[in-house]
């Protein structure tokens, strides 16, 4: 069988997991998460970031620091994971849910247009499969309306925003990023929050840290720490740090080789336009087909399994889902429920070879 999935090991993983054993700091905040920081800064030249526990605690944080009270309207796609939704219904928002584009599951403009109202307090956009959503019409906005974007980077890690040298998650007000064992780098779960917006920097530290200043205490600003506001528990610990810093030395190798396996997908498969596929790889998080109905994705996913291939479909529609129909705006998201419907996702990971690629996709086309 070709696994659907298979995380990434990488190189160091082993040695940094034994420098933790061996260190007296197992908790949070310690040599392992200053080389993260400084890697990652090296690598995407962030403003400042926050190591967290998952891609969903990152988007809890943000709606927190963005202040969200109850009413205020927050849009999203329909097409997305659940935590893009629960982070800021928890904190008493108004999950408005926006359509896909026609030819690709993110955020349509058009419909995030139509649904912008005085109470929209936030956009998060959501960039599936690595690419980005259209981040300068979202961004222009933003400055007319006056809303905050929270970036749901989660799949995102190593892409960059089209015609820019920029790396995707240094746009938004606030970025959530993934590295839960099923993203193209991971530390088994875990998470990263981009802070683009200066004023909420200090504040996010204290939030991280259970609603205690503790980090301008350990910085020697102050001589006690105390609790000054709300907050919770989304600092990793040190075992997490050390598997992420050896992910995150082979990024470029794990992403380009991902990309080349992603291309063998795209020269056999690009053409069948009837079946939409991303024209870029992006980071090469995901590579799919979308068929035209449910029932013909249900034919694939046998013809896959008959020849030993496991595949994946994705997302059910938010406003279709039994906790989202209760709350929903709009059941009139077509593009959103074809995505749910008609996508599907073939094997894509580094530890594939490009014969197995090509066997994957010689079966792919018997499918279309
Ligand atoms: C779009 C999106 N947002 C958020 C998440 C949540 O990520 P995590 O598992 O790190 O909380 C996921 C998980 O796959 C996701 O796909």
């Amino acid at each position: 069988m070709i696994n659907f999935h298979q995380s990434y090991l990488s190189k160091n993983e082993v040695k940094y997991l034994s420098q933790v054993v061996e260190q007296p700091q197992k908790s949070g905040n310690g040599p392992f998460y200053e080389k993260c920081s400084t890697l990652v800064k090296q690598q995407f030249n962030f403003e400042s970031t926050i190591f967290t526990n998952s891609a969903t605690d990152a988007l809890e944080l943000a709606a927190i620091l963005i202040n969200i009270q109850p009413g205020d309207e927050v849009i999203i796609p329909s097409y997305t994971f659940v935590s893009t939704a629960n982070a800021f219904l928890l904190r008493g928002a108004k999950i408005v849910f926006c359509d896909s584009g026609a030819t690709h599951p993110n955020m349509c403009v058009q419909s995030l247009k139509s649904l912008i109202t005085p109470k929209t307090k936030a956009v998060i956009p959501v960039h599936y499969g690595g690419k980005p959503a259209p981040m300068t019409e979202i961004m222009g906005l933003s400055e007319i309306h006056q809303f905050y974007v929270i970036e749901d980077a989660a799949q995102c890690i190593g892409s960059q925003y089209p015609n820019t040298q920029k790396m995707v998650g240094s746009q938004g007000h606030i970025s959530c990023f993934s590295f839960h064992d099923t993203k193209n780098i991971h530390c088994g779960e875990g998470g990263m929050l981009v802070i683009n917006h200066s004023p909420f920097k200090e504040r996010a530290l204290i939030l991280r840290d259970k609603g205690t200043n503790r980090a301008q205490f350990l910085a020697g600003q102050i001589d006690k720490y105390t609790w000054v506001d709300l907050g919770s528990s989304y600092l990793p610990s040190e075992y997490q740090m050390a598997v992420l810093l050896s992910q995150l030395e082979e990024l470029e190798n794990v992403t380009e080789k991902r990309k080349q396996l992603w291309s063998i997908y795209h020269a056999k498969l690009g053409e069948k336009t009837a079946f939409l596929t991303p024209q870029e790889p992006w980071n090469a998080h995901n590579y799919y087909l979308v068929y035209p109905s449910l029932q013909k994705r249900n034919e694939a996913i046998d013809i896959f399994k008959d020849h030993n291939i496991q595949t994946a479909f994705h997302y059910q529609p938010l406003h279709l889902s039994p906790f989202g129909k209760q709350f929903s705006n709009n059941f009139n998201l077509p593009n959103a429920e074809k995505f749910g419907n008609g996508l599907l996702r073939l094997p894509l990971y580094p530890q594939l070879s490009e014969e197995q690629v090509n066997y994957i996709a010689e079966i792919a086309k018997t499918t279309l």
